[in-house]
């Protein structure tokens, strides 16, 4: 039978130190306390997350221009971004075709190029040169490289197949190759980063 002593820190649940929904006073104060730490905890991250914002010096690093005014229909370029490939596509009229006939329902990961690719830019296609599987650098960016199954980009270290949209088709790849943040600074440049 629970019983009140004379000392409140030892007193067990009764009537008197138990609420209505049972919490005692005693877990009120760690609850409070708890609380309070976490306020503290969040006003000293605020200056902390700050300092550790990148400076625009650091922005301008981590981003690549490129100029593709000399990228011909069909001609692929490898570039780096951030020290990983990017590779930049022109594409044919018959590799935009080839790409929007697939239905979507039939890819693994399924996007549309004009999802993939920028309005007004739906020839070039900007993906970063990494496959999605185990992070092999996949070929087809450069002249005469083997461009896999489907025309896009083929990655030899197990066998996954990329379309011309860069959508995984065949092999253990999960998904596309990634499209990196990127914008067109001019019809012949593009910023990625
Ligand atoms: S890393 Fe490309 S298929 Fe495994």
């Amino acid at each position: 039978m629970a019983t009140t002593t004379g000392n409140a820190e030892t007193a067990e649940v009764t009537a008197e130190t138990a609420g209505k929904d049972g919490v005692r006073r005693r877990d009120f104060i760690e609850i409070a306390a708890v609380s309070a730490a976490g306020v503290g905890g969040a006003v000293t991250l605020i200056p902390l997350l700050t300092q550790m914002a990148p400076s625009a010096d650091v922005l301008a690093a981590s981003t690549t221009e490129l100029d593709i005014s000399g990228l011909e229909t069909g001609q692929a370029i490898k570039a780096v971004f951030r020290e990983q490939p990017v590779f930049v596509r022109r594409l044919t009229p018959a590799e935009i075709e080839a790409a929007d006939a697939v239905p979507l329902s039939e890819l693994r990961d399924p996007a549309a190029l004009s999802d993939i690719t920028q309005v007004g830019h739906e020839d070039v296609l900007v993906v970063m040169g990494v496959c999605t599987h185990l992070g092999c650098v996949p070929l087809g960016a450069a002249e005469g490289e083997n461009k896999g199954e489907y025309g896009g980009y083929f990655c030899p270290c197990h066998g996954s197949h990329y379309d011309t949209a860069a959508r995984i088709r065949k092999g253990p790849a999960p998904t596309n190759l990634v499209v990196p943040e990127y914008q067109f600074t001019s019809d012949t440049t593009i910023l990625i980063g």
